[in-house]
């Protein structure tokens, strides 16, 4: 989880890593002339990460537009009463009806179609027989596969009315990844995107959790690069075009320590702390960032 290459930053300013003597941003920055078939190769062989085609990145949308239509059905339903096995119904049919596959289920020998991560839960959490009641706050991650793309994204839900404890939470994890998001750019780094996220929520009293980590994603579930939500200003790897990721802060109220339960998925806060989390899929274009899981932060 540690960035450890001092050097991958490319600068605007920089000779393109291409090779043409040019400066970056005259270059590969632009994705025009023969320069991005050779920064794609670059980075495939630098780092393992595959930049996708315009195509491609066409295909994680439709898969996106999906995983947004699932988190807007899973909002209707969330209320006291019902179970996080519910919610994973709710997921596992919408989702085959649209003829997609929930990535989830059978990954890693993960039993369900979604994880429902309840209150300090912070991830991965299995629905089961918990039910939900009034006050308590609930993450729901999905991921479809849609014609072999996959999109990656997570939203936290109120159940019933909000405390002013979950409130924050709840806030201060949703403008992490907004002003995680506005970072992302040709010319700037994945360490600008941790170092964004970790500076706004320490500042509000909060903890990044350091142990899971963002990731590259569409063609597989989870690919190269690593998106730490901490981190240095200018370190890591530099975004150029093409490249797809997720950002996903998981953000606690408490300490920043995480532990796995018994089950091997299921990770809470160390100090019983609540945690909140929003994910979604971006695209890096020529001038910014394309969300392909859409939704209003
Ligand atoms: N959706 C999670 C992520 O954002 C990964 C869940 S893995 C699972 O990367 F097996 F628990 F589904
Ligand atoms: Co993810
Ligand atoms: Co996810």
């Amino acid at each position: 989880m540690i960035l450890k290459n001092k050097n991958d930053k490319i600068g605007r300013n920089d000779p393109c890593p291409c090779g043409s003597g040019l400066k970056y941003k005259k270059c590969c920055l632009l994705k025009k002339g023969t320069g991005y078939r050779d920064i794609k190769n670059l980075y495939l062989q630098k780092y393992r990460i595959r930049l996708k085609e315009k195509e491609d990145i066409e295909g994680i949308r439709k898969a996106g537009q999906l995983a947004i239509e699932l988190l807007r059905l899973v909002k209707d339903e969330i209320r006291p009463g019902i179970t996080t096995d519910d919610i994973n119904t709710l997921v596992h049919e919408f989702t085959i009806k649209n003829n997609a596959i929930s990535a989830p289920l059978n990954y890693r020998g993960f039993p369900k179609s979604v994880c429902v991560s309840v209150n300090e839960v912070v991830c991965h959490g299995i629905p089961g027989k918990r039910i939900l009641k009034d006050g308590d706050i609930v993450n729901v991650d999905v991921t479809p596969i849609l014609n072999g793309y996959y999109a990656d994204a997570n939203q936290t839900f109120f159940v019933g009315s909000p405390s002013s404890e979950t409130r924050k939470i709840v806030r201060v994890a949703r403008e992490s990844l907004k002003v995680a998001r506005s970072m992302v750019r040709p010319g700037n780094t994945i360490g600008d995107i941790g170092w964004a996220i970790q500076k706004y929520a320490e500042r509000e009293g909060c903890s990044v959790v350091r142990e899971f980590v963002g990731h590259g994603v569409g063609f597989e579930f989870h690919e190269p690069p690593e998106i730490p939500h901490y981190g240095l200003k200018g370190k890591g790897i530099g975004l150029v075009p093409g490249m797809v990721f997720t950002i996903e802060p998981m953000i606690n109220l408490g300490r920043k320590n995480v532990l796995i339960l018994e089950d091997k998925w299921t990770v809470v806060t160390a100090d019983g702390s609540l945690s909140a989390q929003f994910e979604q899929t971006l695209a890096v274009t020529e001038n910014g960032y394309e969300s392909l899981t859409p939704f209003d932060l």
